[in-house]
């Protein structure tokens, strides 16, 4: 059985995460997506708040998980015996960042590797900081999230 791993903050998850989501599911047997628990920054859900969201957002993918975790990403895939981590690539100016961070991953766990998917085009240019700020400025999120993260983040700055 192949697993992969999908670390990420997923603050809230977009429609970006989830169409690399749904695609890894083809890919893999498995794949475990992992919330990460960091301590040092301020996230506007918390863990259990952005895991329980992302379990909805996937019920209808018998071979996803939803875990969190806290630590390395390299930590976690071993602890999901998974020997892929899955992350999304939008653009080029997410491609330094993400190969010093696969490069870093490969120097920590040689036997695990990165594999990016490249996002559809349709969400090229979605990310959860762009949704939270067109929130708290009141605008229309519904094209970036599912309908029941939109009220989950309009709550949050109500
Ligand atoms: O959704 P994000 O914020 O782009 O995800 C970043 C994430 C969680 C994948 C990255 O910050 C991460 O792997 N953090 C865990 C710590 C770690 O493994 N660092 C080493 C790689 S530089």
């Amino acid at each position: 059985m192949t697993t992969a791993v999908y670390p990420g903050s997923f603050d809230p998850v977009t429609n970006g995460h989830l169409d690399v989501i749904s695609r890894g599911a083809e890919l893999f047997d498995k794949v475990i997506v992992g919330v990460l628990h960091n301590s040092t920054k301020s996230p506007l859900f918390s863990v259990e708040e952005r895991v329980k969201i992302l379990k909805q957002a996937t019920k209808n993918l018998p071979n996803v998980e939803i875990r969190s975790f806290s630590g390395l990403s390299v930590e976690f895939a071993r602890q999901c015996d998974a020997k892929v981590i899955i992350r999304g690539l939008r653009a080029i100016t997410d491609f330094e960042y993400e190969l010093q961070m696969a490069q870093t991953n490969r120097v920590l766990a040689p036997d695990i590797d990165t594999m990016f998917l490249t996002t559809s085009l349709e969400y090229a240019y979605l990310s959860s900081t762009t949704v939270k700020e067109v929130a708290a400025f009141g605008g229309d999120i519904t094209k970036f999230v599912p309908e029941f993260v939109v009220d989950e983040v309009h709550r949050k700055f109500c």
